[in-house]
């Protein structure tokens, strides 16, 4: 089956992004030596796919966010050390392109997990290194749409539970950044549970954090949910407070870039915020995540999960288009100091659970390793 997400059309004529076979990732289809990727920075205005040629390629799209979210860029590095593989098929070479690829973000785990499993692949002996780690870029690739799959299975008992409570009405999820089907290879993970009940036909309806700066919100999550048809609106992100304090929030549900043994979790900037708020509120907070996202050899979020620093001009000009065009604005004075964390931890003891791919659990070291016993010792 073609892998060419620009095939994924559907009726209405828009790309659906939750189609069995579409993939944010892929082998073009007719040289099997490029990698092919959306390049997100562009989205909702103008949707282009990328050929990466060499692993610096996809560095450059993993740094630059052409790609982001926590399991697409993992994905993204492995391609990278197949790229590598093609150029220099011996593992100096290899390993030379993994030191790189692992320090382009720092933040989301996925990466250096990605890039650990390939190297595993390229320490052992064996014919064809470059079949080797094509067929495991690969499988990391469809592994996580079966991960995603299990998360929705999961994650969608939460919603399935909240609609039985309140018959006749909207299931409202708050969620923050985009921890959808672009963020993955395809489902998401914050977004499987609410696409799998959308398919179930639970009314659901989700708020769409803006996520400034770089609006993951407003660009990317919104468009996914447009293009698969699932109701929702966009709020600025002070505005969850608000919502929660006058029931419009029935669960919020975020993803994950690293969540450390005992259950804290790194996230985009402001997570930390609507899980405050959640608590004061007595609403849920669950986090969705691939075991891949598990950091299982750290503890405290606060402390041991590097926190990404990003270019301030992402604060300081916004993005989109004018009269047509794409345009950038700065908004700011020239000379106003800026300082731009891309992430935050929100501790283990404001989240009320975590969406697996094999079930829900306390946001807990016992409540992981009930999932995970083969990590109680890694
Ligand atoms: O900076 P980004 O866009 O890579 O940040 C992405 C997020 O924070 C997502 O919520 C996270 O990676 C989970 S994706 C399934």
């Amino acid at each position: 089956m073609a892998r060419d997400s620009a095939m994924q059309i559907n009726p209405a004529g828009r790309l659906s992004v939750t189609a069995e076979n579409f993939r944010t990732i892929w082998l073009k289809q007719d040289d099997p030596t490029v990698v092919q990727i959306i390049d997100q920075r562009l989205l909702p205005h103008e949707y282009a796919v990328r050929d990466l040629r060499t692993w610096q390629d996809a560095d450059t799209a993993i740094a630059d966010m052409y790609v982001r979210g926590a399991p697409l860029i993992g994905a993204t590095a492995a391609w990278g050390l197949y790229l590598a593989a093609l150029e220099d098929p011996t593992p100096a070479g290899v390993r030379a392109a993994a030191g790189t690829l692992a320090q382009s973000r720092p933040t989301a785990v996925n990466l250096r997990w990605a890039v650990e499993r390939i190297m595993q692949l390229v320490d052992t002996s064996g014919d064809n290194l470059v079949a080797r780690i094509r067929n495991d870029a690969q499988a990391i690739c469809d592994e996580d749409v079966e991960i995603s799959r299990g998360i929705g299975n999961h994650g969608v008992a939460l919603l399935e539970d909240i609609a039985r409570r309140k018959p006749g009405e909207t299931v409202n999820v708050l969620t923050h950044c985009n921890a959808g089907s672009l963020a993955t290879i395809n489902y998401g993970t914050a977004t499987a549970p609410i696409y799998f009940a959308a398919e179930r036909g639970i009314d659901v309806h989700v708020w769409v954090d803006e996520t400034r700066p770089r609006n993951q919100g407003s660009q990317l999550t919104a468009w996914e949910l447009s293009a698969s048809g699932v109701p929702h609106t966009l709020v600025v992100d002070n505005a969850g407070g608000h919502l929660m304090q006058h029931g419009m929030v029935d669960i919020v549900i975020t993803g994950t870039d690293r969540t450390t043994r005992c259950g804290d979790v790194a996230n985009k900037i402001g997570t930390y915020l609507k899980a405050l708020a959640a608590r004061d509120n007595g609403i849920p907070f669950y986090v969705a995540l691939p075991s891949t996202t598990i950091d299982w050899h750290s503890r405290d979020g606060i402390a041991e999960i590097p926190i990404e620093e990003r270019d301030p001009e992402e604060v300081s000009h916004v993005y989109g288009v004018c009269d047509g065009r794409p345009a950038r604005v700065r908004t700011t004075a020239q000379d106003t100091p800026i300082s731009n964390f891309a992430f935050d931890v929100t501790p283990a003891r404001l989240v009320s659970g975590l969406i697996t791919e094999r079930g829900l659990c306390d946001a807990s070291e016992e409540g992981l390793l009930q999932l995970f016993p083969e990590m109680r010792h890694p």
